[in-house]
């Protein structure tokens, strides 16, 4: 079910895959000892919590290990049941394949195995402390908190936006006339919220390992997305937006009445700050119509270091209803970073209004989570007709189904070598044209399939500074500093 085109390898030297396998995977299991062994050493020597210290020191043990089988490329051992039904697919493709060791193996595979091998040493332990334990929820929550400057500029504009509309919306029926001139304000300001979304993206956890809290707080704000527009390659949010106007205005007509349900879907990326983006997203276009339901798609385990789980959600949403304790000046995480400043009243006052108006959505049932074992297996969408035809199914009755990030990406594309200039709908394979589902990708580029460019361009970019040259690595697309936005209307 994968497609033919061969995949990007760890044995690959110009492939961001062999880097990912040598360096920065090590780097993560780190982490996680780290977190891990702080936690073990923040807990009460006390009798309750002896079994629980004694775990969280058998897991610090499993990580050292298999951090230790990952850097002398042994073989890549079977996962061991932990009540899963994934965890037999898993095993089955590990003795498919050889079974295979750590630097010689397809990057997808390999990178979903990690996690989901870090995910079973939590869900096999005995205690419930360490059952429910998120090993990257530290470091989640503490990214967010460093987010502040764009959370706040963010939150300002999103309230002047939904004001606007709701005053608008009161002034009643507008004139035929006026309506085409509200399509394209409507249009611009879906481009921008699309935007916002896009390039919150470009600050996941996996990349932080290299970008201080200074780069990242310059690559969130509005300036940024300004001077990225030129790093857009591809941008198809036109497209996109002409089907959700018409859904909401039934052909496109604004005297007709809209479709009674229009449901977008966000297979979401990665938590905190582009959780927030995407709820702003979400919110504008339920304030607007253009969706009347809006459903998330969460992981269902720890996942690629800062992904969403359910609990993430429900994090942001207690961060942000009492945002002074959340930017408390002492609350620093331990990250290292210089404790700010309270929260001012404004500043409170804005992000309580997100609060509101996001928690009444999911009251309401239009903002809805839902998450699916299938997002975390180790095979591309290419298999989503085959292992999941279920979640096929329901993502057919979404308008729009919209895929953020990088790892997203890879997996509708199969991670594969394709060419560049592939059509984008050739690349996502079963999920193209008369799929019955309409995709719409986000991706900030931080590996190395690209596919939907022009004839030239990837040519073009690599012969820039840092581009890869005549190396054979396509050494730009892995920054997170360029991005492709790529629709495919599979309901035609
Ligand atoms: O490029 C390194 C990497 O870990 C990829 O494996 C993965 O696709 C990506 O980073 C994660 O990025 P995102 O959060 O955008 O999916
Ligand atoms: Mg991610």
């Amino acid at each position: 079910h994968d497609p033919k085109v061969p995949k990007y390898q760890t044995s690959d030297p110009t492939s961001f895959a062999f880097k990912s396998a040598r360096e920065r995977w090590p780097a993560i299991i780190t982490g996680a000892i780290d977190d891990v062994h702080r936690t073990v050493a923040s807990l009460p020597a006390s009798e309750t919590e002896k079994e629980a210290i004694a775990e969280g020191k058998s897991i610090v043990a499993a990580l050292g290990t298999l951090k230790y089988e990952l850097q002398h490329n042994r073989v890549m051992t079977l996962i061991p049941y932990d009540g899963q039904g994934d965890v037999e697919s898993y095993n089955a493709e590990l003795e498919a394949r050889g079974p295979p060791k750590w630097h010689d193996v397809e990057w997808l595979f390999a990178e979903c195995y990690l996690y989901r091998r870090m995910a079973t040493l939590f869900s096999t332990a005995k205690t419930g402390f360490w059952q429910r334990y998120d090993v990257f929820q530290r470091q989640k929550m503490s990214t967010f908190r460093s987010s502040r400057p764009a959370v706040l500029e963010l939150a300002g504009r999103y309230r002047d936006i939904l004001t606007q509309i709701r005053t608008s919306r009161d002034h009643g029926v507008v004139e035929a006339q006026d309506a085409q001139q509200e399509k394209e304000a409507e249009k611009l300001l879906f481009v921008e919220m699309a935007e916002v979304c896009l390039w919150g993206n470009a600050t996941d956890l996996s990349l932080l390992t290299s970008l201080t809290y200074e780069e990242l707080q310059k690559l969130q704000g509005s300036q940024a997305r300004k001077d990225s527009e030129a790093k857009v390659l591809v941008n198809d949010l036109g497209q996109a937006f002409e089907v959700l106007y018409a859904a909401a205005h039934q052909a496109g007509d604004p005297a007709t009445a809209p479709a009674p349900s229009r449901r977008v879907d966000i297979v979401l990326d990665n938590a905190g700050f582009e959780l927030f983006v995407d709820l702003i997203l979400a919110g504008y276009l339920l304030a607007t119509g253009l969706a009347t339901e809006v459903v998330l798609h969460p992981k269902s385990i720890p996942w690629f270091v800062s992904d969403v789980v359910p609990a993430d959600f429900a994090a942001l949403l207690t961060a942000m209803q009492d945002p002074r304790a959340f930017y408390t000046p002492t609350a620093t995480d331990g990250d290292g970073a210089a404790p700010a400043a309270p929260l001012s009243d404004h500043d409170a006052a804005l992000v309580q209004f997100l609060f509101d108006d996001w928690s009444r959505l999911h009251a309401d049932g239009q903002l809805i989570l839902r998450p699916s074992r299938f997002w975390t297996h180790a095979g591309s969408f290419w298999r989503l007709p085959h292992t999941a035809p279920a979640v096929l199914d329901d993502l057919k009755e979404s308008q729009l189904v919209i895929f953020k990030g990088d790892l997203n990406y890879r997996k509708l594309t199969g991670d594969a070598a394709w060419p560049a200039t592939t059509p984008f709908a050739t690349a996502i394979g079963p999920l193209g044209p008369a799929s019955g589902v309409r995709t719409l990708a986000l991706r900030t580029c931080k590996a190395d399939v690209v596919v939907g460019l022009p004839e030239g361009k990837d040519e073009e970019i690599r012969a820039t500074e840092g581009g890869g040259g005549d190396s054979g690595a396509r050494a730009w697309a892995w920054s997170g500093k360029w991005a492709v936005v790529q629709f495919c209307d599979g309901k035609v």
